[in-house]
């Protein structure tokens, strides 16, 4: 709201709450009554507010979505000033505790926890559904040897839609049921074939007796043995790393998704879409970002010059601050206690996790990060039990997209089943030249 209009919510002379914002355009003398709903009010009601007929009318300007609802949803609750987390109102500690990621997928799809039937049906599903096509393994070696895994993912999941033609049919509940299953069980094939071409290894078939993050440790690491084993204490920590990354609301690439998914393209490329978003280094590239960070520290002794450097604005605290988390981000307390399981199995504690503590204690009592409310949030740790699982970097996103499907196919699910959703398509405020001659090319 322009700094000329003024809201406040009256009560009327029964002491009934009208549930409005009366708004004044001090252009015109106007006054508009906009109703209140669930907190928000119509973007398209402020169009009403306009000078004279031919006005367009008021628009919200917000670069960025800070404040704007643009969807209703049952997915995931979020409350950053308090540091609360829940998928379909289970908090996200109680679900790491006791859960799988499996049966977080299947609650965020569903809206439900599985009975024992239920979820051995949906293991059944996502398990027999673990293999691709021999021609997507065919796809992924046209890669260069170099290739970006994250941009090997991105390609990969596109390129499915080719595969399943049939997933463009959306409005069928059984097609997208069935691409949902797919989804959810072919990301760890597909992240664990990028990551074999990178290193130059052939691509490991799922191990279908193992469970959905031991068959990905065996699709990563199987080299010679006829079985591979995995270890339950890092089967555990990749579960709980999964469920932790599962949703997180309206983030950048579940916006992506549901912005591309708009147009009722198949979820394929609606999810190729979310990896894309994914792949940036101020989302799922921040603890890429966090590990370079910690190696160029180098030594505890260098993090009061660094930190002097990010108080000046040169650069940024990497895997601190967060778009709606204005308190500790839930989920880097856990990932903070799961790093020593893994660290405990891999048999050496990682050093960088030392400057990672000691930043953290000097930045979190630093006048700089309380007033503005930076915290570590879940990429401040994950990248280094990342790095203890013998994964490079560039794994990093990638890892993060495995957790993330089943919160983006659950918000695809539910945005092309809500009648209020449109195709996204936001306005402008041009501020470009108009109405201009064309000048021939000879006479510039
Ligand atoms: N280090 C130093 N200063 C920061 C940081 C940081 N990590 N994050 C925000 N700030 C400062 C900004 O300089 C700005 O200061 P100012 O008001 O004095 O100009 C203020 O805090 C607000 O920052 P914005 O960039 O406007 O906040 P926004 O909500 O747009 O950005 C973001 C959120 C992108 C996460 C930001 O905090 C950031 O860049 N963090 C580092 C990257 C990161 O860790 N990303 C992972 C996010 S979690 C995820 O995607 C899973």
């Amino acid at each position: 709201m322009s700094t000329e209009t003024q809201t406040q919510q009256r009560t009327d002379g029964d002491g009934a709450d009208r549930q409005t914002l009366t708004v004044i355009d001090n252009r015109t003398g106007r006054t508009y009554e906009l109703p209140i709903v669930d907190g928000t009010v119509r973007g398209l009601d402020l169009r009403e507010i306009k000078t004279s007929e031919e006005d367009f009318g008021v628009m919200a300007y917000d670069p960025g979505y800070a404040n704007v609802a643009s969807c209703r949803s049952s997915v995931t609750y979020l409350d950053g000033e308090k540091g609360i987390l829940q998928y379909r109102g289970y908090p996200i500690e109680q679900l790491a505790e006791n859960s799988s990621y499996i049966e977080v997928a299947y609650l965020l799809v569903h809206g439900e926890l599985p009975t024992p039937a239920e979820l051995e049906e949906w293991t059944h599903q996502i398990t027999i559904h673990t293999f691709v096509h021999e021609n997507v393994k065919g796809f992924m070696q046209g890669f260069r040897h170099d290739a970006h895994p994250m941009g090997m993912l991105l390609g990969s999941v596109g390129a499915l839609s080719t595969f399943y033609p049939d997933a463009n049919n959306i409005s069928d509940p059984e097609n997208r049921y069935i691409q949902t299953i797919r989804l959810i069980a072919k990301m760890p094939t597909l992240a664990a074939f990028a990551f074999r071409h990178s290193n130059g290894q052939p691509y490991v078939y799922p191990d279908n007796d193992l469970r959905y993050a031991g068959n990905f440790l065996s699709m990563m690491y199987k080299m010679t043995e006829l079985k591979y084993q995995p270890d339950p204490r890092l089967e555990r920590a990749l579960d709980v790393l999964f469920i932790l990354h599962a949703d997180h609301e309206q983030n950048c690439s579940t916006s992506a998704v549901r912005g591309v998914g708009s147009s009722r393209v198949d979820p394929y490329s609606a999810l190729a879409g979310g990896i894309a978003a994914l792949y940036g280094p101020l989302h799922g590239g921040a603890n890429e970002a966090v590990l370079r960070m910690l190696h160029r520290i180098e030594h505890k002794e260098n993090i009061p010059d660094f930190l002097r450097g990010v108080e000046e604005g040169k650069e940024r605290l990497m895997g601190f601050g967060h778009r709606v988390y204005k308190n500790y981000d839930p989920r880097a307390k856990i990932i903070k206690a799961a790093a020593d399981d893994v660290f405990e199995v891999v048999g050496k504690r990682n050093p960088l996790l030392d400057i990672a503590l000691e930043l953290e204690k000097i930045a979190l009592g630093d006048e700089y990060f309380i007033e503005h409310k930076l915290y570590p949030n879940v990429d401040f740790y994950s990248g280094l039990i990342y790095e203890a699982l013998g994964l490079p970097v560039e794994m990093f996103p990638v890892m993060f997209a495995i957790g993330r499907t089943s919160g983006w196919i659950a918000n695809w699910l539910e945005q092309v089943q809500d009648p209020e959703q449109r195709i996204a398509r936001p306005r402008q405020i041009y501020t470009g030249q108009r109405d201009r001659l064309y000048v021939p090319l000879e006479q510039r």
